[in-house]
């Protein structure tokens, strides 16, 4: 059993239900939306964001229709971003497949990614608690700023680690910590459990990036093209 099978094991049956409701999500009457849509969600990734927040719901109580729903917010809210990502990066495979603006074109994967950041917001309200609604929107910030963050410094000559960890906390790290804070804050954990859960997700996610910006460096098989991050002038910690 491979290691992601061996993490989802314990809350593989409810990861049932947050795959029907996500599949639910994507539908729609638009034409070139629903082809967009079609697309996106033909693929999935491994879905690290959700079964992080399942774990954390289900360490504390129990995996109900709000934890479901916040982590289909958080699942679309990271979709959206590797939609808006492969623009910003001029990428043209993503999951094994074109990336949205390499099927349509970048006008239409700017557009389609708002559509997937709504839904986003969307399930965040359905999860019935302010506080989900809150830290998803802030998240959305954060990631954005993190994104900027790393424009800024691809046009600097020098960046420093320091500036480097920075940029990751905010683009990747704070996604996976706002998923197991939420997963443990909608089943009835304590204050500090949750700022916890939260420290956990933090470190996952540092340790997750720069093993995604070693995997650039290599001709792995990440369905996603290598070679980028150089090529575009981004400085990674390797
Ligand atoms: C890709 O994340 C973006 C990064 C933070 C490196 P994943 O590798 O989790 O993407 P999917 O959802 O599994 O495709
Ligand atoms: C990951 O950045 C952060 C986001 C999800 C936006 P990358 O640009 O390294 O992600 P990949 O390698 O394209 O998945
Ligand atoms: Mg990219
Ligand atoms: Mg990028
Ligand atoms: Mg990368």
């Amino acid at each position: 059993m491979d290691v992601l099978t061996q993490i989802r094991k314990p809350v593989e049956r409810e990861m049932k239900d947050f795959e029907s409701l996500f599949g639910i999500t994507l539908q729609h009457q638009n034409p070139l939306l629903m082809i967009a849509l079609r697309h996106v969600l033909s693929r999935k990734g491994k879905l690290m964001r959700p079964i992080l927040t399942l774990l954390a719901a289900k360490k504390y109580g129990e995996i109900n229709d709000s934890v479901l729903h916040a982590a289909v917010s958080l699942e679309m809210l990271h979709t959206a971003s590797l939609v808006h990502d492969d623009v910003v990066d001029e990428s043209g495979v993503r999951r094994g497949q074109s990336s949205v603006n390499a099927l349509l074109d970048n006008k239409a994967a700017v557009l389609v990614g708002d559509y997937l950041l709504s839904t986003a917001l969307k399930h965040a309200a359905m999860a019935g608690d302010l506080r989900v609604v809150g830290l998803v929107a802030r998240l959305g910030q954060t990631l954005s700023d993190g994104e900027l963050q790393q424009l800024s410094n691809v046009k600097s000559d020098e960046i420093s680690e320091n500036q480097y960890f920075n940029v990751i906390r905010r683009k990747t790290a704070s996604l996976f910590a706002v998923c197991a804070e939420v997963g443990a804050l909608l089943s009835g954990a304590s204050e500090d459990e949750i700022r916890r859960l939260g420290e956990f997700g933090t470190y996952v996610g540092i340790c997750f990036q720069i093993r995604d910006d070693v995997f650039d460096y290599y001709d792995a098989e990440v369905g996603k093209p290598t070679g980028n991050d150089m090529k575009e002038g981004k400085l990674t910690l390797p």
